[in-house]
């Protein structure tokens, strides 16, 4: 019976999220399954909401809606070659944030549902003490990509502009954007998962860290409850998110805490 309920499960979860893109002339089509409609909707609501936000309006490529079907200007992806051209973008992001005003990094993130998923395997006591740390710290208040990498970057007149705005977060914060850019481009080096990658020192975070006036740690809290907030929001029931899934985010919570709590009792 449970064999049964996890083929049916994965099905469904591999129906929801299914997309394929393809070019016709000027234009790119994202066709999702019947399934996939959540996606498409998010989709199509960050996109929306983008447009309206001062920090990221310039950067959206607009998409339409028809059924099934999000259509946009096709441009040139960011190859791997024109890395340092999508550095330059991130960095330049970074240097308009950072004369903006704070907000404490744990409004950044949707605890209710996080809470909800307490119920399906994430570890509560966990959850608990990540939130207190990271209502200890501020971080500049902006509005999140949500999923912001190299793949997600289109060059369009030689510009570089953003696609895939599903897990945009009015709430969020471009920090956790900044983190995920550079975590993304270690996850394809190391051919590795977010939650391993982002576990490793990285000069760029300590960097970072200075300018923010707070510790990697820290950081790489905030960055790992950003990916666990947008990765579950794509989810339309909570009980379709696998339980490895949920066993990694218990990992990589346990050991930044952890390594948080300790680095305290040093200091
Ligand atoms: N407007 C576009 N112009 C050119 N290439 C695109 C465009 N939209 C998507 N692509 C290509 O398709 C890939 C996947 O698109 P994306 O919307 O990010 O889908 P997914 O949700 O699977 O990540 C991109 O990494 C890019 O290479
Ligand atoms: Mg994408």
């Amino acid at each position: 019976m449970s064999t049964l309920k996890t083929i049916v499960t994965s099905f469904i979860r591999l129906l929801g999220c299914y997309s394929y893109i393809f070019h016709w002339n000027d234009r790119s089509y994202k066709v999702f399954t019947p399934l996939g409609s959540v996606s498409k909707n998010a989709e199509l609501r960050g996109n929306k909401k983008a447009l309206l936000s001062d920090f990221w309006k310039e950067h959206v490529i607009e998409v339409s809606s028809s059924p099934l079907i999000l259509a946009m200007r096709k441009g040139d992806p960011v190859l791997m070659e024109k890395v340092e051209r999508a550095e330059e973008f991130i960095n330049h992001k970074l240097q308009i944030i950072l004369s903006k005003p704070g907000k404490k990094a744990s409004s950044a993130y949707n605890f209710n549902r996080l809470y909800e998923l307490c119920v399906f395997g994430l570890n509560e006591d966990l959850l608990k003490l990540s939130e207190q740390l990271l209502s200890s710290f501020h971080l500049p208040v902006t509005a999140s990509h949500g999923d912001l990498h190299i793949n997600n970057m289109i060059l369009v007149t030689n510009e570089i502009k953003l696609i895939d705005w599903s897990m945009y977060n009015p709430d969020g914060s471009f920090v956790n954007d900044y983190i995920h850019f550079y975590n993304y481009l270690e996850t394809l080096k190391e051919n590795q998962s977010w939650t391993v990658s982002i576990l490793k020192e990285h000069e760029y975070l300590k960097q970072l860290a200075k300018q923010l006036q707070t510790t990697d740690t820290l950081l790489k809290l905030s960055y790992a409850m950003s990916r666990i907030n947008g990765e579950i929001g794509q989810y339309s029931s909570l009980r379709l998110i696998p339980k490895k899934q949920i066993n990694k985010y218990n990992n990589v919570l346990f050991q930044l805490v952890t390594l948080i709590e300790r680095r305290k009792c040093l200091a």
